[in-house]
């Protein structure tokens, strides 16, 4: 079972309202200590790597910022946790670091530069979350485009913008052009240096990668996003893909038609890693952890899930009639932007037969949920079988841990659950586990620190491109 943590340098993760609680410390997500403490909290305990979610945008309605979502630090106000990275990799030694990154703001050749300096930083051990981007209404105007992107623009400029990073990372330095030879006084070999040439309809570029290759060169994939375009993506492209399912059904619906689409692509379903969001609230006992959980449950209200859910959608479920089912209230409102924002958040209500329910039972449903994957509640040992029937009825590889009060339940997971999977060798012991060269792709099971051969960016190595 692999295992991830989902933050956010921000007060609020998930899409529920949790920070302003006691048992909560995330409001000191300013300070670079309280960051060091999660990572080597979560490194000790085995885990794979701490993931951060990040965006320019906020939620919107009626084009403005509601004042719930200031008041509340709902999805507004965060820093960039890029900038993390470095910092986190100094006090850390293996776990990975991923950070989310969307591809429909900064030229490739600036993302491709930053994440590769972050792969040597970190010593092999970043990833990128590909998104194209939440909120899509509020960075349109933020960054001064004319108008939103649409949808599905949005994953074909994703596409091609991972296309030309991969151009990057993979050809232009051969393997052997670093030379860095002191007493000859050659550093880098002419010779098997490799212009990159893209002309594509979204971006164009022409000369050399400038950061030399690094121990992954490519960091590994992770994409977050299941519209049918956003799976079509990941299938080509992703090496981990971030599901956050509802039901253990639409999991395992999800979890096959990706592994589906990644063989038509010509690549070892397996080797794509699924993992799905839990917020996982455990005690000693059952009963103190559902205590806990409804403190949780009381905070929650109407006003946060409507907020949210504006933020990722564009649509205000406060404002729709609230006995009408969601498909025909979205569809009443002649909103050209409903589902140009994004799709996820609405095909997660649709039912096997296409029907939605009512928009407060969405409401309902939203609140305390906001946009996390399964909830799990109990003692240890009803968490780690919870955990382990997900593992068996949906296919998937491991969980993206999103807590609710942080770090105070990544604390409670690492003392009370870790060594729980870890007793029915659901995780390895840290000195089981085959490292290889400690990269963050080694550690999620690739036998290489390199791109899969069947991977397309593999067939983008110097040598296949246009040649100096
Ligand atoms: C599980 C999940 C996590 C996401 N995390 C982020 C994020 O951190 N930052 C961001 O800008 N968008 C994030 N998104 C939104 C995606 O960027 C994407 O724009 C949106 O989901 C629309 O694509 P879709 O229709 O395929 O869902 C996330 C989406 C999902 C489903």
């Amino acid at each position: 079972m692999h295992l991830g943590v989902f933050e956010v340098a921000a007060p609020q993760v998930g899409g529920t309202l949790s920070w302003s609680h006691p048992f909560s410390a995330s409001v000191h997500h300013r300070e670079v200590d309280h960051w060091i403490g999660v990572a080597r909290l979560l490194e000790d305990a085995g885990f794979d790597f701490l993931f951060f979610a990040d965006g320019y945008g906020y939620p919107t309605v009626d084009g403005d910022l509601p004042p719930a979502a200031a008041r509340g630090g709902l999805n507004f106000s965060g820093l960039d946790p890029m900038l993390l990275v470095p910092v986190l990799a100094h006090a850390t030694s293996r776990i990975g670091l991923v950070v989310t990154a969307s591809t429909g703001v900064d030229h490739p050749v600036a993302m491709a530069r930053r994440f590769g300096t972050l792969d040597h930083l970190t010593g092999g051990r970043i990833g990128w979350n590909i998104v194209t981007g939440a909120s899509q209404d509020a960075v349109a105007a933020l960054f001064g485009h004319r108008e939103m992107t649409p949808h599905d623009v949005r994953y074909e400029i994703a596409r091609e913008h991972v296309e030309l990073c991969m151009k990057l990372w993979e050809g232009c330095w051969e393997d052997g052009a670093l030379v860095e030879d002191t007493a000859a006084g050659v550093y880098a070999d002419p010779g098997r240096l490799h212009r990159v040439e893209h002309a594509g309809t979204h971006f164009r570029s022409s000369g050399y990668f400038t950061v030399p290759p690094s121990p992954q060169r490519t960091p590994v994939l992770f994409q977050a996003g299941t519209s049918a375009a956003g799976r079509e993506f990941a299938a080509s492209t992703a090496e981990c893909v971030f599901l956050q399912g509802t039901t253990p059904g639409h999991a395992a619906a999800n979890v096959a038609d990706l592994r589906g689409r990644a063989a038509a692509h010509g690549r070892d379903p397996r080797s794509l890693k699924v993992l799905v969001g839990a917020t996982v609230t455990v005690a000693a006992t059952g009963e103190l952890a559902r205590e806990r959980r409804a403190e949780f449950e009381r905070m929650q209200t109407d006003e946060v899930a409507s907020v949210i859910y504006a933020g990722n959608t564009g649509i205000d479920l406060l404002a729709l009639p609230q006995d009408v089912p969601l498909a025909e209230a979205l569809a009443r409102t002649g909103d050209p932007r409903v589902g140009q924002m994004g799709q996820s958040n609405i095909d997660r209500f649709r039912r096997p037969d296409g029907s939605t329910p009512l928009v407060r039972e969405v409401l309902a449903e939203l609140r305390g949920r906001g946009t996390r994957g399964f909830t799990v509640v109990g003692d240890p040992l009803e968490v780690a079988d919870q955990l382990e029937d997900l593992v068996e009825t949906t296919g998937v590889d491991g969980f993206l841990l999103e807590a609710i009060f942080s770090p105070g339940d990544h604390e409670l997971f690492c003392e009370l659950v870790v060594p729980e999977l870890r007793r029915r060798g659901r995780l390895p012991r840290e000195e089981d586990r085959p490292t290889g060269s400690g990269t963050l792709r080694e550690r999620l099971g690739a036998t290489s620190p390199r791109l899969a051969a069947d991977h397309p960016g593999a067939g983008l190595a110097a040598g296949l491109v246009a040649t100096r």
